[in-house]
């Protein structure tokens, strides 16, 4: 079995890795073009890759022997899932191990916007402080307020977890309609499902948590920012494309709201000039996953998936289980030839 892996996987994962198969890592941090992608997948079985690498039918025809993409995030809207399908590749994400450490930075940077921690940073370097004053960088207590949650799932609830030790009050909006997870989230969290405008118009911050998809995308624009509060502060550590970026630069312009906390971009790695000049956001490079601990969950959780595949197992953490049978052949082809 030949894999190849689009980056340098902890110590753990590669050695369980390397026990199973022959494997080509690419070893630069620089990120892939998909070209490259292409020709190192030549006579490889299985890609193992980043949020950043496009995987999609272009490369699947080119590569027809690929029969498993392990995508080492949660969100995999990175990949064509229906192209998958079509081709018999099996995708697997890595769900579970990251929510802490998500829901951490989704706190950090709801905290460092609400008490304005980079510009109080900026404020003491540049040596502009000069004593303690009354009105010196005012900021926005949590406790007591109400935050918005856009996404109820596993990060969503680490985020809801965090909220209630910091004595905020918690409304969500989230897709699907069974009443005993609505049921449960009121029980654990005192939390209450509001439509997604009551959110809009009733939070004094919000956090986005669901994942993006057609129907999630710019699911926050022009329209919702209109009824946000002014004093309301934003967070996103999902994907950028969930919020329509240039509305809600306008409306942080038009102190439509008072800040953001973005972990998360449209177009990553680029962040638009007009966000960087405002002082009212905290900016962070889609570090929401990003401790040791964490990658190293995530890493392990990519190759468990993989070899229980390749040794004839459905991975739980298989996003298109649908593409099994078709997997499942491939797989058979090779071992005859
Ligand atoms: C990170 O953004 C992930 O989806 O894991």
């Amino acid at each position: 079995m030949k894999v190849f892996v689009t980056g340098k996987l902890s110590d753990k994962a590669a050695q369980a890795l390397s026990n199973f198969a022959q494997v080509d890592a690419y070893e630069s941090d620089q990120p892939m073009e998909p070209s490259e992608v292409e020709q190192r997948l030549e006579g490889k079985d299985a890609l193992v890759c980043i949020l950043g690498d496009r995987v999609d039918a272009e490369l699947f025809k080119k590569r027809p022997q690929l029969k498993l993409v392990a995508n080492v995030a949660v969100g995999y809207d990175n990949i064509n899932v229906a192209d998958a399908n079509d081709a018999g590749v099996l995708i697997t994400n890595t769900p579970g191990v990251l929510d802490n450490a998500t829901a951490d930075l989704a706190f950090a940077l709801l905290l460092a916007a609400a008490r304005r921690i980079v510009e109080a940073d900026g404020f003491v370097r540049r040596g502009e402080w000069t004593g303690w004053k009354r009105e010196l960088m005012l900021g926005a207590e949590l406790n007591g307020k109400t935050l918005g949650i856009i996404g109820m799932g596993r990060i969503g609830k680490a985020v809801a977890k965090r909220a209630r030790a910091f004595g905020l009050n918690l409304i969500y909006a989230r897709e699907g309609s069974d009443k005993k997870t609505d049921d449960d989230l009121k029980k654990t969290f005192q939390a209450q499902r509001v439509d997604l405008n009551e959110l809009c118009c009733t939070a004094d911050f919000i956090s986005v948590n669901c994942p993006l998809r057609a129907d999630t995308r710019h699911l926050l624009g022009k329209s919702q920012f209109d009824i946000m509060q002014p004093h309301c502060v934003l967070v996103n550590t999902s994907r950028g494309a969930v919020i329509d970026e240039d509305a809600l630069i306008q409306a942080l312009e038009e102190k439509k709201i008072a800040g953001c906390g973005l972990d998360v971009f449209e177009n990553e790695p680029q962040v638009p000039q007009r966000l960087i000049a405002l002082d009212n956001v905290v900016l962070a490079p889609h570090i929401g996953s990003a401790t040791k601990e964490t990658r190293a969950a995530m890493d392990e959780l990519a190759v468990k998936g993989l070899l229980e595949a390749f040794s004839g197992k459905l991975p739980t953490n298989a996003v298109n289980p649908d593409a099994w049978q078709k997997f499942s052949a491939k797989l058979k082809t090779t071992a005859s030839t």
